[in-house]
């Protein structure tokens, strides 16, 4: 196991303030980035081999390549919106380091030529946002925010703004609605942010993570920093593990590492022993994998041949205690609510897939339902605007296909249990009928 990069001295007292920052070497980084050509900072973090962080694990410098170069007004976003079940590694990030997540930033917003920038962090996340906003006035008051930083001829700008608590505005385009002051909807792409993203200028949109991790790239170079990890999946990453696990928190890994030493040897397994039923790899919207899944490498390709994906790296934990009908319900019951209602088979797959567990749960489903139910998620996926549905539809219909046997079981027994109930009050109100002509 590498050293930890992200998280290496993340429990030292002040490390939030720019002077413990300062003296544990930051913004050194920044120094040596702003001495660097725009087009060498790229190419080493392209050579790097970061991929993003936030969900979808596109190439960080690849995206910063497809920045158009000119006079035009670019920005740099970072996602810090983290409103993806089970994920909570960027508070921490923001909470405990700061600087380090600004310091990437600024290095992102020279390579691209952006002078205007944002960080847009979710509503509920008050703590995290009054550090930042203290953060950024620190930088700003030492130099390291404002016009021709650290003495070079590149002026730059960071504004903080805060979300109202939406899920969708976590989708990189309905995030650029929201931050332009409209109602948070996801845009059609093409285009793509990079071309027209902020008020229709040229956007590089990255998720906190991403961007903190840049320090560190320019530190050990882009070799240095490709040899962490495994083929495809460089680096470090942080590993949020919740759900039944006698130690959920986040861990900063290598790449590649088993994901059973991650669910067992870093969070300790289920409590009192129980077996796993299923896990989520990536946060609530990838695909289940099973018990037989768990010696798979935690990596980008190790999990996608797996049958899921790494996504924001958030992996919860089921036990086999659990209901997989209950998980369902809470599932599509999140993703009904936070659909924004743009199209069809997102807005109704969500709420007719909310409908069904409800049949399946009063005891008025039939084996049919689970044959709909599976083929609503398949309508749902790839047919959307965004991935909001698929995000529902995924991990739903993997669990009626690696669970079948056990929602047909509950759909069973639920119907005679309300056989047994509507028999019972039959029953009684015959002796009341009998009882009034008697
Ligand atoms: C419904 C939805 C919610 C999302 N929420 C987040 C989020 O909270 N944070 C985030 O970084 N990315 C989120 N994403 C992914 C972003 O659209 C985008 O891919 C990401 O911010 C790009 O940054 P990265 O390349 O550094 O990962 C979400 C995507 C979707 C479809
Ligand atoms: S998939 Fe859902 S959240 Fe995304 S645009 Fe369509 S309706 Fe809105």
């Amino acid at each position: 196991m590498t050293d930890t990069l992200l998280f290496k001295g993340i429990d030292e007292p002040g490390l939030n303030t720019i002077d413990v920052y300062l003296a544990r070497g930051g913004y050194e980084q920044l120094g040596r980035a702003l001495k660097m050509e725009r087009e060498d900072l790229i190419t080493e973090l392209s050579g790097s081999g970061l991929r993003g962080r936030g969900g979808a694990g596109f190439p960080m410098g690849k995206k910063a390549s497809f920045i158009p170069k000119g006079d035009m007004q670019k920005y740099v976003v970072c996602n810090a919106d983290e409103s993806e079940p089970g994920t909570f590694k960027d508070r921490e990030l923001i909470q405990k380091n700061p600087h380090q997540l600004i310091e990437g930033l600024i290095i992102a917003a020279y390579a691209i030529d952006a002078t205007i920038n944002y960080i847009y962090i979710r509503g509920e996340y008050d703590q995290q946002a009054d550090i930042l906003d203290a953060s950024i006035a620190e930088a700003r008051e030492r130099g390291f925010l404002g016009e021709k930083i650290l003495g070079s001829d590149f002026s730059v700008q960071l504004e903080l703004s805060r979300g109202a608590g939406a899920y969708i505005c976590g989708e990189e385009t309905g995030l650029l609605d929201s931050l332009e002051g409209k109602r948070g909807n996801p845009r059609l792409k093409p285009p793509f942010p990079a071309n027209e993203g902020l008020f229709n200028g040229p956007t590089l949109i990255n998720n906190v993570e991403t961007l903190s991790a840049i320090p560190s790239i320019i530190k050990l170079g882009a070799e240095g920093y490709a040899a962490i990890g495994v083929k495809d999946s460089s680096g470090t990453k942080l590993v949020s593990i919740s759900g039944n696990v006698e130690r959920p928190g986040n861990y900063e890994i290598e790449l590649g590492t088993s994901s059973r030493e991650l669910i067992y040897d870093l969070a300790g397994g289920p409590v009192d022993g129980r077996a796993i039923k299923c896990w989520f790899p990536g946060g609530s919207s990838t695909p289940v994998l099973t018990a037989d899944d768990l010696d798979v490498g935690y990596d980008y390709d190790s999990i996608a041949a797996a049958g899921s994906m790494l996504g924001s790296g958030a992996i919860i934990v089921v036990d086999e205690t659990q209901s997989v009908v209950e998980l369902a319900y809470k599932l599509a019951k999140f993703y009904a609510h936070e659909s924004c209602g743009k199209c069809t088979p997102c807005r109704e797959g969500t709420r007719w897939t909310v409908h069904m567990v409800e049949r399946i749960k009063d005891g008025t489903a039939t084996p049919m339902d689970l044959d709909i139910m599976a083929a609503v998620q398949e309508q749902i996926i790839g047919h959307c605007l965004c991935v909001l549905g698929d995000a529902m539809a995924m991990p739903i219909g993997s669990l009626i296909a690696k669970f079948r046997d056990e929602f047909e079981a509950e759909i069973e027994d639920n119907r005679n249990e309300r056989e047994r109930k509507l028999a019972e009050e039959f029953a009684a109100a015959e002796v009341e009928i009998e009882g009034i002509s008697a």
